[in-house]
């Protein structure tokens, strides 16, 4: 079998990572978690504290840009695969609220998103790789073989994500966690540079109702039909 490029596009906690990771599993392809990065270099950011002024300009952080290295390296102990900032595992720190808060503003600019597309692309060329994020299918690899756009329902991608919060253990409410989805969504499709946007290849999948197990059975479905 021919290894190909899956892009999975879509909301956020539309359940990307989970089908990702699940196709990832059965394929043996690897599983690169693109919003892991964009949140990562939020992360750098507030660590330099480049929020706290009230001036807060792009122009003043790229020169940092090139101090960031990141890596996923795959944790046997978990299970799964975890990023890397500069060689520390900032797997479990990059989905806490206040990173949640900066990312999509931190998306917008196209310095970032260069960075980080370049090493999206270096790490397809083998490819045999699973990719979730807003702009894979469109921009990322234009020539993947297989492009899915994952939609919900509001209320089920917020109740989805406030429950894995709760599970591990944050203090959210349910509301706090929808406003910071529809926060997230109005600014993914809304920028200038490669919004998120369904683009006419893809295929949509809408998991509002739809259990795992069904979402792979369309996956294996389709890509036995390219073969
Ligand atoms: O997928 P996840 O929710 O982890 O992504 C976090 C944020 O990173 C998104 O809300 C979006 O602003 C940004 N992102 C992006 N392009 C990608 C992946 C994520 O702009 N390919």
């Amino acid at each position: 079998n021919q290894k190909i490029i899956i892009a999975i596009d879509g909301y956020s906690s539309s359940g990307k990572s989970t089908l990702a990771k699940a196709i990832s599993k059965k394929l043996k392809y690897k599983y690169i978690d693109s919003g892991a990065m964009y949140r990562s270099v939020a992360l750098f950011a507030i660590r330099k504290n480049i929020f706290d002024s009230d001036f807060w300009n792009i122009r003043n952080f790229i020169p940092l840009l090139k101090e960031i290295n990141l890596k996923f390296k795959w944790n046997q102990k978990y299970n799964r695969t975890d990023i890397f900032l500069n060689e520390e595992n900032i797997q479990s720190k990059i989905r806490s609220e206040q990173v949640e808060s900066k990312v999509s503003f931190i998306s917008q600019f196209p310095e970032i998103r260069e960075k980080l597309t370049l090493i999206q692309r270096h790490l397809g060329e083998e490819k045999g790789i699973v990719v979730d994020g807003r702009d894979v299918g469109n921009y990322v690899f234009p020539k993947s073989e297989l492009k899915i756009f994952m939609k919900g329902s509001i209320e089920i991608r917020s109740y989805r994500r406030y429950q894995d919060l709760k599970n591990r253990g944050k203090e959210v409410s349910y509301e706090e966690v929808k406003k910071n989805i529809i926060h997230r969504d109005i600014m993914d499709t809304s920028r200038n540079i490669s919004p998120l946007k369904k683009s006419i290849d893809s295929i949509e999948i809408d998991n509002t109702f739809l259990s795992i197990e069904k979402q792979l059975n369309i996956i294996f479905q389709l890509i036995k039909k390219n073969n």
